[in-house]
């Protein structure tokens, strides 16, 4: 079967401009927009046929989660992470960053220290002060020349731990750098976390995305079996099949007392999941895969193209991302350099829009989400060429 990952959708007007979509409509219309992290593709086929047939049936009410999609997670996970988990350890919730904050509230107590590496996805960081906990950052090390990329930094790790610490909001593979850990960086993290008994949210929604031909995704649960008592792992199909506005995420929590205080905490705080996510989360699943491995040969290409092209802008540095969409971009020895904000100035010069490092804890870097057609991608990187170049 072949997919199309070439012809431009229109995500701008669909249906007269009544389906507004978060990348297209924030900037105007001249702007090329690469920031927010979904892509400019048709989900699976199977996944479209799916919510057609489930929109045809015309009831909306509520919903349970089926035992069936619950297997197709279980086989999921067998197959590609070699992570043998039980349908009772899912719980399915609208998305992975309402699971990010109720971790907080049912695995600390106020005032207790949440503890994050910078960079990091933004929301990462605003959960201990919308949650009433104590911020805690750690700086990851920055590529040096000759570096294979971005790397854990075990000892500042270590130095941000204090005796209020209980909680490590952690991301692998890793958003904005894409960067796949070592064993060896997460050999340190568990033993960390062991050793200041932390408990750890393990964020894994990029693991599809891996992209180096032959990589496959090691859960932490899987690498640390240890860690299984004091471990959460999040998983989604949204950002590997493109759903979403779907809103359907799934906490995988093997230890049955976390599992009933998550599940505790959600009460009341946490709508049911949408019907359709559900369908199409199971669809994914089940069907997607050979869709998922075609993805990966645009994904491929785009970053190549992506790599060349940065190499031709004097003083921008990119360590290639190992998964994912995401280019995490250092702009601070560029043209740019020294004057704001680099995403800023190439919004305002180039009319391309890329996320701000600033809302990641590290401005003067920007990241740019190359899931998009490579004719939209050359069109972004002419833009970038004339600002950069
Ligand atoms: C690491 C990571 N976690 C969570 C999310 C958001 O997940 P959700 O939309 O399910 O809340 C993203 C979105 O880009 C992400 O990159």
């Amino acid at each position: 079967m072949t997919f199309d990952f070439a012809t431009p959708i229109d995500r701008r007007q669909p249906q007269g401009g009544a389906w507004p979509s978060q990348k297209w409509h924030r900037y105007g219309d001249d702007v090329l927009p690469l920031w927010v992290a979904d892509m400019d593709f048709c989900s699976p086929p199977q996944v479209i046929d799916a919510l057609q047939a489930r929109v045809e049936h015309g009831v909306y009410g509520y919903g349970v989660v089926p035992a069936s999609l619950k297997d197709a997670l279980c086989q999921w996970s067998a197959t590609h992470y070699d992570y043998v988990i039980e349908p009772s350890w899912q719980h399915w919730l609208p998305g992975v960053v309402p699971a990010l904050h109720l971790a907080s509230l049912a695995f600390t107590e106020p005032g207790d220290g949440v503890l994050t590496v910078t960079p990091i996805y933004p929301p990462f960081l605003q959960v201990a002060s919308r949650t009433g906990r104590l911020a805690q950052q750690a700086a990851l090390r920055a590529p040096d020349a000759g570096d294979d990329g971005w790397s854990l930094d075990l000892e500042a790790l270590e130095a941000a731990i204090t005796d209020k610490t209980r909680l490590l909001l952690w991301c692998q593979p890793h958003n904005p750098t894409g960067r796949v850990w070592r064993s060896a960086e997460l050999a340190g993290l568990a033993e960390l976390a062991q050793r200041h008994d932390l408990i750890v949210v393990s964020d894994e929604l990029h693991c599809d995305l891996l992209l180096d031909e032959g990589a496959r995704h090691v859960p932490l649960a899987v690498a640390f079996p240890e860690l299984g008592e004091r471990l959460m792992t999040l998983w989604a199909p949204s950002k590997t099949f493109n759903l979403a506005g779907l809103t359907a995420a799934c906490a995988v929590i093997s230890n049955p007392k976390l599992r009933k205080r998550f599940a505790a905490t959600a009460k009341g705080l946490m709508p049911d999941c949408n019907v359709m996510g559900l369908v199409a989360a199971e669809a994914a699943y089940r069907h997607g895969d050979p869709w998922r491995q075609a993805l990966l040969e645009v994904l491929r290409d785009h970053r190549q193209a992506l790599v060349e092209r940065v190499a031709q802008w004097p003083g921008v540095r990119l360590a290639a991302p190992q998964s994912t969409y995401l280019a995490w971009l250092d702009l601070r020895e560029s043209r740019l350099g020294g004057q704001g904000s680099p995403a800023a100035a190439l919004l305002e010069t180039a009319g391309v829009a890329l996320s701000d490092g600033a809302d990641f804890g590290w401005p003067g870097f920007v990241r740019l989400n190359f899931g998009t057609t490579a004719a939209q991608l050359e069109k972004a990187l002419e833009r970038l060429d004339e600002a950069l170049g």
